[in-house]
Order: structure tokens, then sequence, then C-alpha cells
């Protein structure tokens, strides 16, 4: 394969969405638009990525940051795609071979359809690769004119375009391939002399032909690689194309998934075989999911991870959280960041569990607060178990030993610490050390007063 190196306009400010986002920042699949067009352009090889950045460009840069490879060129004033491009260029350097030019905003373009256009220019010895598609709505995209023989004249902005012209199916997909020399040389004599007073990229194209070199056109059956995002009915559109292929691939992998249009899993989940998601689930960022799960209606997984043969059950909630194998979580559970759930541990309806470890088989079946926590294997959390793990000031922790058994509606006031096998007494509100073995007991005795419930009856009936 052969050497490029790689523009990618993504300084507009996407003026169609009404957003203080750029608009390529946007996302889709739970990573930017312009993420998946640098990461296309990584797959395909690219040996050099310079993205232009302008409107919003610290928010771009600021992003890629962790990613790395990438260089940026700053376009002062979003004058049009053509001076973007020039801004590109100037970022490349003195890089001389093929450029391919993408735009931040067509994200579904792939790897394979970059490199087959890197290889059209060198086989065919053309200074311009154009990649065009025959979408079935053609609204607002630059048309493909060609003379009678078929030849590529130019392209067309809609906005410039006559009524014929308008009437033109094939259309500029914004995916160039181009030789440096010739690429370098051209964006800096466009002119903006034109319906919208901006430098067009899709200029160089005539100027080409009419300076004697040779334009090849890359035509991409599938239309929906060449899908555009400018307004965000089509940025909706596109995620339901993007989640269509992503339960195609996990279905393919082994995953059940019993109404797939209802699910959202963004593009960086890992989702294992014989996992089952049911209706209504929603798996973002960078959780991963391990073979035999099951994931239940309307859960929100969020960054965790899900071990083997685990059960999510419908309704709960994980961000940042980690579920052991075998374990059961909800149905209405809420594991935050720092939750870690050992082998076959329980965590049933109502109960919160941050920042604590639930080791192997302990349970903490209802309505309970599990924070700043440590419990130990086969421990047994009652219903209404509250950790006080905040003073106001600072945050504590509770350490509860293996065995132990916390009785229903206790309060532990942490710092705290319940030894192994320990048993705390319904009600009570645990504030000094419990040893092992020990039974802690915090709350007043019980008084009955015989008959004296019979005798208030009768008062408030005379009334
Ligand atoms: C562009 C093409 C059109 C093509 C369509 C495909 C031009 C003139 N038109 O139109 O022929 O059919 O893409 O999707 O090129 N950008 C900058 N700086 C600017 C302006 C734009 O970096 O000054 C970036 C944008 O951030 C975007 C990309 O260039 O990522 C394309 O710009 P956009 O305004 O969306 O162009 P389209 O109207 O879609
Ligand atoms: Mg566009």
């Amino acid at each position: 394969m052969s050497n490029f190196a790689t523009i990618i306009l993504a300084a507009g400010q996407g003026t169609r969405f009404k957003s203080e986002l750029p608009k390529v920042m946007h996302r889709l699949g739970g990573i930017p638009l312009v993420e998946h067009v640098c990461r296309a352009a990584k797959n395909a090889g690219t040996d050099k990525t310079v993205v232009v950045v302008g409107h919003g460009a610290e928010i771009v840069k600021n992003h890629f940051e962790s990613v790395g490879g990438i260089e940026f060129a700053l376009q002062k004033q979003q004058l049009g795609t053509g001076d973007a491009a020039a801004a590109g260029c100037a970022g490349l350097g003195d890089f001389a071979g093929a450029v391919a030019i993408l735009s931040g905003d067509v994200p579904f373009i792939e790897a394979a359809t970059i490199s087959s256009m890197v290889d059209l220019l060198e086989k065919s010895g053309s200074a311009l690769v154009v990649a065009t598609a025959r979408p079935q709505s053609v609204e607002g995209l630059g048309r493909i004119v060609r003379n009678d023989s078929g030849q590529l004249v130019r392209i067309v902005e809609e906005k410039d375009a006559s009524t014929e012209e308008k009437n033109i199916t094939e259309i500029n997909v914004g995916v160039y391939v181009a030789r440096s020399d010739y690429l370098f040389e051209s964006v800096s004599k466009l002119s903006n002399d034109n319906a919208q007073g901006e430098y067009y990229l899709t200029d160089i194209v005539a100027a080409a032909l009419q300076g004697g070199k040779k334009v090849a056109t890359c035509l991409i059956e599938d239309v929906a690689e060449c899908f555009g995002i400018n307004h965000r009915g089509q940025l909706a559109l596109a995620e339901s194309m993007l989640q269509a292929q992503i339960a195609d691939r996990l279905m393919r992998d082994g995953v059940t998934m019993i109404r797939p249009e209802t699910v959202t899993i963004e593009l960086d989940v890992k989702v294992a075989g014989d996992v089952t998601i049911w209706p209504g689930v929603v798996i973002t960022g960078t959780s991963e999911i391990a073979a035999g799960a099951s994931i239940g209606t309307g859960a929100v997984i969020g960054d965790s991870k899900v071990g083997r043969n685990a059960t999510i059950k419908p309704y709960s909630v994980l961000e940042q959280a980690e579920v052991g194998e075998d374990c059961s979580v909800g149905p209405f559970a809420r594991l935050r960041p720092g939750a870690r759930l050992l082998t076959d541990a329980r965590v049933g309806n109502f109960v919160e569990v941050k920042n604590s470890e639930l080791g192997r088989s302990a349970k903490a079946g209802h309505l309970s607060y599990l924070g700043d926590c440590t419990i130990g294997a086969r421990a047994n959390i009652g219903a209404g178990t509250i950790t006080c793990n905040y003073d106001g000031v600072n945050k504590h922790r509770t350490i509860i030993g293996a065995d132990a058994f916390i009785g229903s509606n206790t309060a532990l006031v942490a710092p705290v610490k319940v030894g192994d096998r320990a048993i705390i007494g319904a009600g009570s509100t645990i504030t000094k050390e419990v040893s092992d073995g020990s039974l802690g007991l915090s709350r007043s005795e019980q008084k009955n007063l015989a008959g004296f419930a019979d005798k208030m009856r009768p008062r408030k009936e005379k009334k």
C-alpha cells in the first residue's frame, strides 16, 4: 500500500446544527463525528493526519489530546472548504505524495475506500481522485457535472447550480485524494466568486481539467458510506444507521438481541457471545459485557464491566462499575463509580452502591445505601442498611467482615468496622467497632403497655 497523508476538514461551525459545540464534535455512536473520520484514515494506513480546526478549535484539540498521532492546522476564519484545505496543506509542511482530503462530517467513510482511492491516483496517473455517489436524496449536495461523453467537467454546488444541473443524481461525497504538488498549487489559486462567497475546494476539479491534468472519479456504491451530516435530523438518522450496523455485527458474533431496534450500544463497547440483550438497553463508553451475561430491559450501563453469566435485571443503572461472574444486580439497582461486585454477589432493588466492594457471594437484597465500604465474602446486608459515610466534611470507610449479618434498618456510622461473623441487630446505629463473632445492638428496649391500645380506641370513636 502506498504512503499518503490526510487532511480532515473540521473547522466549520456547522451553522445548520445551531449549536455552540462545533458540528464535528457532536457524537455518533459515542464518539465525535471527526474521530470516525480520523479512525478511517488511520485504518487505511495514513502516515500523517492534519485536522483543520477553527470554530471551537480548543474543544476539538482537547478531545484528541489523549488519542495522539494527530496534528492540527488552524483556519482562522471559516472562508470555505477550499480555504480550509489550504490551511491543511500548510500543516503538511514539506510532505510529498498522495494526500487524502476528508470531511469531518462524512463519518461512515471506510478505510478500504480511502486506500482504493490512493491506489487509483497512482494507477491512473491522475492529479486528483474525487469520490462520487448516487444517494436517494441529493438535497444540498454538490453535483458532478459531466459532458455528453460522460467525462467529468466540474463540481457545482447546489446554490450555484442551474435547474438542469440540480437534476443531476451523481453527487460529490466530500472525499478526495490528490497529488500534493497539484493540491498545494491549486488551493492557493481558488476564488470565492460564487453564490456563498466562499472558497470551494470543489473548484480544484475544473481547475485541474482546464490545466490539462487528469481527474479520476471513484463511485462509492454503498450510499450509507457517503452520508454527510449537516443538521441534527441527519445526525439522528446516522445514529440509527450506525446502531443497525452495530447490532448486526453483535448478532453475527453470537449476541442475542430481543428487539435490536430499541437498543443503543456505543461503538467502543465490547459484548461477548451468548450475551442476551433485552429491549430498551443502553450500553455506552468503554463498557465490556462478558459471555453469557443477560442485560435486562431498560438497563443503562456506562463505562462498566459485567462478568460472565452475570444478570443485570431491568432498569438498573451502572456507571464505572464492575460486576463479577454470576452476580445479580437489580431490578432498579444503582451502581455508581467504584462499585465492585465480586463473583456471585447480589444487589437487589433500590440498592445504591458507590466506591465499595461486595465480596464473593455477599448480598444486599433491598433498599440500601452502601458507600465507601468493603463488605466481606458471604456477608448479608439487610434491607434499609445505610453506611453513613459522610460527616458533612469528610468521607469515611465502613468495613464489614466475611459472613457478617447486618440486620435491617441499620445505620453504620463511618469510620466503623464490623468483624467477621458478627451480627448487628435490626434497627441499630453502630458507631463503635464490633469484633469478630460478636453481636452489636444499639436499639432501645421495647416496652409493652397491656390493653393500652384498646383503651385508646373507644375514646377516639366517641368524638
Ligand atoms: C461539501 C461540498 C459538497 C459536498 C458535501 C458532501 C464544498 C464547497 N462543498 O458541502 O460539494 O456534496 O460537502 O458532504 O466543499 N469546513 C471547514 N472550514 C470552512 C468550511 C467548512 O473546515 O470554512 C469543514 C466543515 O467543518 C465540514 C466540511 O468542511 O467538516 C464540509 O463543510 P460543509 O459546510 O458541511 O460543506 P457542505 O455544504 O456539506
Ligand atoms: Mg457537510
